[in-house]
């Protein structure tokens, strides 16, 4: 991760029930910008599916967005006015059993520095090298941000840590 550290990163949490992540995700969703990789980090079921859900529904989404825990990646055309976001990937790496399964999801044919932004579901199921490894073997462009987003579970809503390592802040 610390590839992508450009400047001290900034921490914000929140906790959110179903109903309030909306207020949440809406607010997120301002703030992307085409480049930006979205790495989520939490156990199975702790809501990082809906999270992207959510912010895919601020972006006035007409395709359903479902979990792609065995289609791997997802990809969602946006055509909001509002925003120079266009195209939505998401990605759950769950299921792949090595690090050069990355080279095969063709990320690099797909991920448009202009107009793309990333949701990952398991990026820490590898490592650093893993994906200076994917970046050089690739075509594929680095980010312009990385956005981490670490969720974890509580009675009847999530915690969300979301740190940015941008100039821009978040
Ligand atoms: N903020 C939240 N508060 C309470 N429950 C949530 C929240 N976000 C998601 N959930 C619930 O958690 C469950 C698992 O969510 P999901 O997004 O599939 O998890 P993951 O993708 O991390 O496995 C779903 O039933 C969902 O409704
Ligand atoms: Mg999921």
């Amino acid at each position: 991760m610390a590839k992508f550290l450009k400047v001290t990163p900034t921490i914000q949490r929140f906790q959110c029930n179903p109903q309030e992540l909306s207020v949440l995700a809406g607010d997120f969703s301002r703030c992307l910008m085409p480049g930006d990789w979205i790495f989520l980090i939490g156990d199975l079921g702790t809501g990082k599916t809906t999270f992207v859900q959510e912010v895919a529904k601020t972006f006035d989404i007409k395709d359903k967005v479902t979990s792609p825990t065995f289609s791997l990646i997802q990809e969602i055309e946006v055509s909001s006015s509002w925003t120079s976001v266009k195209k939505i990937l998401h990605l759950d790496l769950y299921r792949l059993k090595y690090p050069k399964d990355l080279y095969y999801l063709g990320l690099e044919s797909l991920f448009d520095k202009t107009k793309s932004i990333v949701f990952i579901e398991w990026p820490d199921i590898f490592s650093k090298e893993d994906w200076n490894n994917f970046f050089a073997l690739t075509q594929c462009t680095e980010p312009s941000r990385m956005i981490q987003i670490k969720i974890s579970y509580a009675e009847k809503f999530r915690d969300y840590e979301i740190v940015t390592v941008s100039k821009e802040g978040f």
